[in-house]
């Protein structure tokens, strides 16, 4: 029977039209709908490469145009994403960090060599009340990573003093001493980071431990009821995930999960980050749709300890990882960003979506400079990448009500592989408006869409965009900065409630309605 309504809704799905396939998405009215988080939109920024220093950071004395030592194009680039959440100091940088070296006169702070990432020495002049401005300008949360690895229970609850307390302690003495008056709002605490590898080389039954002894003091030094996160697995790994929520649920809000996109052959050769052919565009694709199936792994063993979901699941580091950038220091993990990995985030993010009842926060890596970037700095020249563009398109869809869809499109095949050659979200907005955003993944093929959209009521279109490129591999590099950049969409139209669609090859499109 279960084959029966398969076959039935294959072919009620995919119906021809004009000669070519026309793929049917069904609206499911009847379904429950969920939040999506606008936190899934989060960023991450760790002392690594050129990440904070050049691409935050300048200093006050720069050439570079800055506010206050901030990089006045990155941070005007960054507010028109509304990022919701921004990630710091780490990554594998939080276990080596001291943040009392970076606070008080610049001059007076020590230097830091960065021993995780090219050994790099660091003035220490972006510390904690440049963070804490940074995200104040950006108008978003900030979300500290705690040094469990080298780091010391009284260390991290002084920390959480300076920033969150309004006593008269020495820390907050201090905090004043530093010229600033008022404690800062800390919503997001993460307790040690990659604890099983970079973060101290722990077992999960090790970490476990620790992280009650930490997550016990974190509520009895913080003014505020911080949200815990517990350091969570290594990609696939369910028992790291399983052992962690078994001995500390109950001290927890939120667990981590990291999972980085692999094109290549493995972390030895991972892919070049431009200049690769189809095989690597697929695997590129391939490798990130099985966000999917790892977050369902994980959600399987919460679901058994945390049956009533209280508490979250952070894939607070994500992205396609490939090889360096020819020429660039290879522990600064600098590469390019192409038209690939503008719909691996597209596709990405609309996994997230789907997962809303578990995962609540997703911190792409990085924001500046490193790994799949959201901006690119040379000197004075910046970059808004491909993947920024996707950030861009799809913010309608923050905080906005998940509506459920469900469609059946044909494959993009390569050699004897295949995947879905479609990925789709739609949503509405507090402002009752619709966004419906769709990936083609297909490297070759237009694909026809139709969604009848009678049970939404909508009404007319507003506005539609695109992001395409002629190749795969096209990327916007300093000489040519907007070779990949969004376009106005024009093949769509809303009739009686349903809306028809054809979607170039390999593009991202949103269309808005009301
Ligand atoms: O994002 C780069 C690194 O990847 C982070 O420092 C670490 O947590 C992960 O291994």
């Amino acid at each position: 029977m279960k084959k029966l309504s398969f076959i039935v809704f294959t072919f009620l799905s995919i119906v021809i039209a004009q000669g070519q396939n026309k793929v049917i998405i069904n609206v499911d009215a009847s379904a429950p709908t969920s939040k999506i988080h606008k936190e899934i939109y989060g960023q991450f920024a760790e002392h690594l490469g050129r990440c904070i220093y050049d691409g935050i950071w300048v200093g006050k004395d720069s050439e570079i145009p800055n506010i206050n030592g901030y990089r006045k194009d990155v941070v005007e680039a960054l507010k028109a994403l509304n990022i919701p959440v921004l990630r710091w100091p780490g990554g594998c940088f939080a276990d080596t960090y001291h943040w009392k070296d970076g606070i008080g006169p610049k001059e007076q702070r020590p230097k830091i060599k960065n021993v995780f990432w090219g050994g790099t020495m660091e003035d220490n002049s972006f510390g904690t009340h440049e963070f804490f401005e940074l995200c104040e300008m950006l108008g978003c949360e900030p979300y500290l990573s705690a040094n469990v690895g080298s780091g010391s229970v009284k260390e991290m609850t002084e920390w959480l003093e300076y920033i969150t307390s309004s006593e008269d302690t020495p820390m907050v003495q201090l905090r004043k001493e530093n010229g600033r008056e008022d404690p800062w709002h800390l919503k997001y605490i993460g307790i040690g980071n990659e604890s099983w590898g970079c973060g101290g080389d722990m077992t999960p039954e090790y970490y476990a431990d620790l992280y009650r002894q930490y997550s016990g003091y974190c509520r009895l030094y913080s003014a505020e009821n911080p949200y815990r996160i517990a350091c969570g697995a290594n990609a696939w790994d369910a028992r790291w995930t399983d052992v962690v929520m078994s001995k500390g649920h109950r001290m927890m809000e939120g667990i981590s999960v990291h999972y980085y996109t692999i094109a290549g052959k493995g972390w030895g050769d991972k892919g070049p980050g431009r200049d690769f052919e189809e095989n690597l565009y697929f695997s590129g694709l391939k490798k990130g749709l099985m966000m999917d199936s790892l977050i369902k792994k994980h959600v399987a063993v919460m679901d058994k300890i945390d049956p009533k979901k209280r508490i979250g699941l952070l894939v607070d580091e994500w992205g396609i990882w490939t090889d360096p950038e020819v020429g660039s220091i290879p522990g600064h993990l600098f590469q390019q960003n192409t038209m690939r990995d503008a719909l691996i985030a597209s596709t990405t993010l609309d996994i997230f979506h789907r997962h809303t009842n578990r995962v609540v926060m997703a911190n792409i890596a990085q924001v500046v400079n490193v790994l799949q970037a959201m901006i690119l700095t040379k000197d004075d020249v910046m970059v808004l990448t491909p993947t920024y563009h996707v950030f861009n398109m799809y913010k309608g869809h923050q905080d906005a009500e998940f509506i459920p869809i469900s469609f059946n499109c044909p494959s993009y095949k390569f050699g004897d592989d295949e995947i879905p050659s479609l990925s789709c979200t739609l949503s509405k907005n507090k402002d009752n408006k619709f966004n419906f955003t769709i990936s083609n993944l297909n490297p070759k093929d237009n694909q026809l869409v139709e969604i009848p959209l009678n049970s939404l009521n909508t009404k007319k279109i507003i506005s539609g965009n695109i992001l395409t490129s002629e190749k795969f591999n096209d990327y916007n590099s300093f000489e040519k900065t907007d070779l990949v950049k969004p376009g106005i969409f024009k093949d769509a139209n809303l009739k009686k409630g349903v809306l028809n669609l054809k979607i170039p090859p390999m593009s991202i499109v949103n269309v808005e309605m009301e």
